[in-house]
């Protein structure tokens, strides 16, 4: 009866994490993208002051919640002028992202684009549904069946980041389809190398959208930046009229955010300073685990944005994942990510200033250095 989707993806890594855990000095777990550091005092505090909350949350959205969403956007992401019902709250972004397709009422004979190496909630999607999925980053490529697409900027796992001509081409593409696109920015905060004091694009951005917002969402969610993936705080901002099906939908259906989550996200997204201390953080962390990746052999892919290095030895992705469990180190295989065989592997920045400095080490003394 509950067998329509295969078995998590993880649990093929056990035996993975099983020999990495013989390793002397222990294993260094770099498989999931789940942060590491104290969720900021700014937002314990918020959390604290938010605990009397005896009636049901607002599905759509408070107001201060909704208008702090429109200041972000303004202030963070160069998208002026949104309102307030353009905006609703969701239980994280997996949540929303999993239920979508059901929620627009997509079935059998419906397309679902993904990217075509993508975090693995997309597929889900369809899946609940009995849509089929397309893999396929080319919008030109994107079948004339198709209802919903997704793009993700910056991508999980690749670090993927697209400009404004590449999202503008998935905006016009979507309308010319007549499909919903829906754009998953919830890296934005962390770009890296060229993009590092870039903004980067948002899919509600003008030059991306020309400057309207009809058939399209964008998903954004504070786990990532705000070390706030246990409060699970997120939210999708696009045309409304779309919002205000969706919030009637959930209210019928019970997905409504705690109102003590909506009304610290409100803290988190009014403070700018605990985002740019979390960047630092990853930043070196990037600098410290590229260097040695790199220097054991890796060739990296993408891995301009996010919290993650996307690389491949050339080989298929099992044989690496178990060659870096033989070092004590679990990494993801590409297989995750893609239809078929990959020869990628996801290496996650979510670990602490010490195990990243340890698996930096353990691969340097892999090849003697
Ligand atoms: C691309 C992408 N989207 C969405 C999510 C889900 O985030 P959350 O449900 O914590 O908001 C993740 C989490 O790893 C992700 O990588």
């Amino acid at each position: 009866m509950f067998d329509r989707l295969p078995e998590y993806p993880w649990e093929q890594l056990k035996p993975y994490a099983a020999k990495a855990a013989l390793h002397a000095g222990g294993a260094i777990d770099l498989s999931v993208g789940s942060p590491v550091d104290p969720t900021p005092s700014v937002i314990q505090e918020a959390l604290e002051a938010s605990s009397n909350a005896p009636g049901y949350p607002s599905t759509g959205g408070s107001p201060e919640f909704k208008h702090a969403v429109v200041d972000w956007f303004a202030r963070r992401r160069g998208v002026e002028g949104l309102s307030p019902n353009q905006v609703m709250p969701t239980i994280g972004s997996k949540e929303l992202i999993s239920w979508l397709p059901l929620l627009m009422g997509l079935g059998p004979g419906d397309v679902v684009v993904q990217p075509t190496v993508a975090y693995t909630a997309y597929v889900v999607g369809a899946a609940l549904c009995g849509a089929q999925i397309v893999s396929e980053a080319d919008p030109a490529k994107w079948p004339a069946n198709t209802k919903l697409a997704w793009i993700n900027s910056p991508g999980n796992p690749d670090g993927r980041v697209l400009g404004v001509a590449e999202m503008k081409a998935a905006v016009d593409r979507a309308r010319e389809l007549g499909a919903l696109l829906a754009s998953d920015e919830c890296y934005a905060e962390l770009g890296w190398d060229e993009w590092e004091h870039e903004l980067i694009p948002s899919v509600l951005d003008p030059r991306v959208c020309g400057g309207s917002h009809d058939g399209i969402l964008a998903v954004y969610s504070l786990s990532k930046q705000s070390n706030m993936a246990g409060y699970r705080a997120a939210f999708a901002v696009g045309e409304a009229s779309l919002i205000k099906g969706l919030v009637n939908l959930r209210m019928h259906s019970g997905l409504n955010t705690p109102a003590p989550t909506q009304r610290v996200m409100v803290a988190a997204l009014n403070d700018d300073e605990h985002v740019a201390v979390a960047k630092e953080l990853y930043r070196e962390r990037r600098q410290v685990l590229l260097e040695a990746v790199k220097s054991y052999g890796f060739e990296l892919a993408d891995s301009k944005g996010g919290l993650y290095l996307w690389a491949t030895l050339g080989e298929d992705a099992f044989a690496t994942v178990d060659r870096m469990a033989d070092l004590g180190i679990v990494v993801v295989p590409g297989t995750f990510y893609t239809e078929g065989p990959s020869e990628y592997v996801r290496f996650s920045l979510t670990a602490t200033d010490a195990h990243i400095a340890e698996a930096a080490k353990r691969l340097s003394d892999a090849i003697g250095l």
